[in-house]
């Protein structure tokens, strides 16, 4: 395994998705343990594009429960239908939200939070994961994030 995330100088944002997403791949394809790969891709993500906050919640019982991230600390816990990450959980399906602070019942972890988005990764139908990716920015993701996104979330699925 290469020691790190090779990303073109000058890219686009769609140059640094085309050129990251084979190194993701690469990157899991001889681990099998999901936390190991899932803290992988948050690190390559962070390392890629410089987010503010990017990972994972895993939906445990009743609640999703924080897994592997990169950025500051973040809630632990959050319900069914809560946030939009919760949100995404119930609907399973990918939202962008431009201004946090208009989503009805966001939760904020962190105040220098201004827009996200949420993918759901789906095993046997069933919501597993969410994917979170915040930025510090208002209105920093677009349909470009979430094509590439939902290629990434298509490989996290193969491998849940
Ligand atoms: N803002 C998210 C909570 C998770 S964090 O931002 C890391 C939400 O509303 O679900």
């Amino acid at each position: 395994m290469s020691e790190s995330i090779y990303i073109p100088a000058g890219a686009t944002k769609e140059e640094k998705y085309i050129s990251l997403l084979p190194q993701i791949e690469a990157l899991i394809s001889g681990e099998e343990d999901k936390i190991a790969n899932l803290a992988n891709i948050s690190a390559a993500l962070k390392e890629a594009f410089g987010f503010f906050w990017v990972g994972f919640y895993l939906v445990k019982n009743d609640e999703l429960v924080l897994g592997p991230f990169q950025g500051p600390i973040a809630c632990t816990r959050i319900g069914y239908g809560k946030g939009v990450c919760g949100t995404v959980w119930k609907e399973g399906k990918t939202l962008i939200v431009p201004d946090v602070e208009a989503f009805p019942g966001h939760i904020a972890c962190n105040a220098a939070s201004k827009s996200e988005i949420v993918l759901p990764a789906l095993k046997e139908g069933k919501v597993a994961l969410v994917l979170d990716i915040d930025s510090d920015r208002l209105n920093d993701f677009d349909a470009t994030d979430q094509q590439y996104l939902e290629q990434l979330k298509r490989v996290i699925e193969e491998m849940l």
